[in-house]
């Protein structure tokens, strides 16, 4: 049964990602357009367990749509995943006269969601927020642009000094189990060779393939490694067995680490946040719960939560292979 609402939360869950506080003001500032009072609820799950939670308004959000992080904070909670947490949750919802929330988030928070909004029968609308870009049902998450355009800036750096002391750089870069920033940061870096979790090149391949570059009288390498992928126990290692097999080459390791996950949102996050913040209101109002909205063909979709969590991003073939002839 359709549900009428009248105040609606918001709150960020898992790890940061540059948009969300433009994900959070969109929430606001659509509800306060359709005349519906907002709330934001601080460190996501574990925030709402302990009542954590601010009367919103338009001038809430106010120079909020440019800022790195979240506003709002974020947490991942234990607690939300008993049966007990949850129920301290849902009475939190029901002394605060909430009913409906928006979670902006990854993969464990809208598995959070889920189940919460199944147990309660509350309405819920995930957006997708995480650099990793690897949620099912959008083309792109909020911050995933901002951590490639950041993640290239530094490899761009990188190369000056790769290139100064004709050195070979094992880069790793995030992504815990999908390679979606290092293959395209890879690409648009110029890196000789990409490693991502979804494609294993095996490690003895990447020996060939490096001394085939070397021959060719490249003079210096960029090997961009996403955190997740599997070539070897992990980049320092990959890089010592690099070194091992092909000791003409002076190689070197830099890690970027949670540097990608910082920093004020590119505009193409502000504006997707913008998009899908509106879009899950308006969902809401409509009597909708349980799905996610993503950008798919430049257009706004949903996706129901479970598929969004059961499936996995795909790595687009056709740009794998650009990679493999970039790197000829
Ligand atoms: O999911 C986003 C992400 O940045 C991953 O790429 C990375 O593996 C993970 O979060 C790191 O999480 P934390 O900040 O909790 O160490």
């Amino acid at each position: 049964m359709k549900k009428f609402i009248k105040k609606v939360a918001v709150m960020t869950s898992g790890g940061d990602s540059p948009g969300m506080n433009a994900a959070i003001r969109s929430v606001i500032r659509a509800a306060a357009f359709y005349n519906l009072d907002s709330v934001g609820i601080y460190r996501g799950y574990q925030g709402l367990i302990e009542g954590d939670i601010e009367h919103m308004n338009a001038r809430s959000a106010h120079h909020l749509v440019q800022k790195g992080g979240t506003a709002l904070k974020t947490a991942r909670s234990k607690e939300f995943m008993t049966v007990e947490g949850r129920k301290k949750a849902y009475d939190n919802l029901v002394k605060y006269d909430i009913d409906a929330m928006v979670v902006i988030g990854g993969d464990g928070s809208f598995t959070g969601a889920m189940v919460f909004s199944n147990e309660f029968d509350f309405p819920i609308i995930g957006i997708p927020g995480t650099i990793d870009n690897d949620i099912f049902g959008t083309d792109f998450t909020v911050g995933y642009d901002t951590a490639l355009n950041t993640a290239i800036e530094v490899i761009d750096k990188i190369r000056d000094t790769a290139s100064s002391h004709n050195r070979l750089f094992f880069v790793e870069v995030m992504g815990r189990d999908a390679g979606h920033i290092a293959l395209n940061a890879g690409i648009g870096a110029g890196a000789e060779e990409i490693l991502i979790p979804e494609e294993d090149m095996g490690i003895d391949r990447l020996l060939i393939t490096l001394e085939k570059s070397r021959r060719s009288g490249k003079t210096s390498s960029l090997v961009i490694v996403a955190e997740g992928d599997k070539t070897g126990d992990n980049v320092f290692h990959l890089a010592k067995y690099v070194e091992d097999n092909l000791p003409e080459y002076d190689v070197r390791v830099s890690v970027l680490g949670h540097m990608q996950r910082g920093g004020a949102p590119s505009c193409f996050d502000r504006v997707l946040a913008s998009r899908m913040g509106v879009h899950a209101v308006e969902l809401l109002i409509d009597g909708k719960s349980n799905v996610m909205v993503g950008l798919q063909n430049g257009k706004m979709t949903t996706t129901p939560l479970e598929n969004a969590i059961k499936e996995n991003n795909p790595i687009d073939k056709e740009i794998l292979r650009v990679s493999d002839i970039m790197s000829v």
